[in-house]
């Protein structure tokens, strides 16, 4: 399935020792298999469905609290399933600047999101839907190594089955040309 794709081509990158951001972990599932492959994770996530652990820093708030205060260095930010849940002027204006300054030259951002509501649609509304051009627009110059935009029936999170649209991009940061 494509989904999976999108996650093997970032766990794929993941050296050991990156500082890897978690955005909207969920129960952490991705979080584990990065700590797996040698990375030091920090997943934010405001819900309890993650439990805290020795392996993972969680960091029980949401993330637009996060960037607030945060002053780290990341070598990757990983954002799956969680934009279409806000506001994407907030996201384009707020979230999307602050990786870019605190992502390291090199670093990685994996993206997956919706570019169309799911069918049947959610009950709690979707706030933004993104296509692959207007996403990788936000990045200008940065190295565009997955993008793809497709269908797929799949089970939500209560195994409710859906028809998703989804949106996956990964890119990585280059550093800017000297003049
Ligand atoms: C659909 S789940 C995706 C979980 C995980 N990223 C995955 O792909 O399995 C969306 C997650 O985003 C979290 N979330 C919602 N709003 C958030 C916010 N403002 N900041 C951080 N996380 C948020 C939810 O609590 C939920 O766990």
């Amino acid at each position: 399935m494509k989904s999976k794709e999108f996650t093997k081509q970032f766990l794929f990158q993941i050296q050991p020792g990156w500082k890897i951001i978690d955005v909207g972990a969920g129960n952490g599932h991705f979080s584990r298999l990065f700590v797996e492959r040698g990375a030091i994770v920090t997943a934010i996530e405001p819900s309890s469905k993650i439990a805290e652990e020795e392996s993972i820093q969680v960091i029980r708030t949401n993330v637009e609290d996060f960037i607030r205060t945060d002053v780290g260095k990341y070598d990757a930010v990983f954002i799956r399933n969680v934009i279409q849940f806000l506001s994407k002027d907030w996201v384009y204006r707020a979230l999307f600047p602050w990786i870019d300054t605190h992502l390291v030259v090199n670093g990685l951002i994996g993206v997956e999101t919706f570019f169309k509501e799911p069918s049947p649609p959610f009950e709690n509304s979707i706030k933004s839907l993104y296509g692959l051009k207007e996403l990788a627009d936000e990045f200008p110059g940065w190295q565009i190594l997955l993008k793809d935009e497709y269908e797929h029936y799949d089970s939500d999170m209560r195994g409710k089955k859906r028809l998703f649209y989804a949106t996956d991009l990964i890119m990585r940061k280059v550093a800017p040309k000297e003049v």
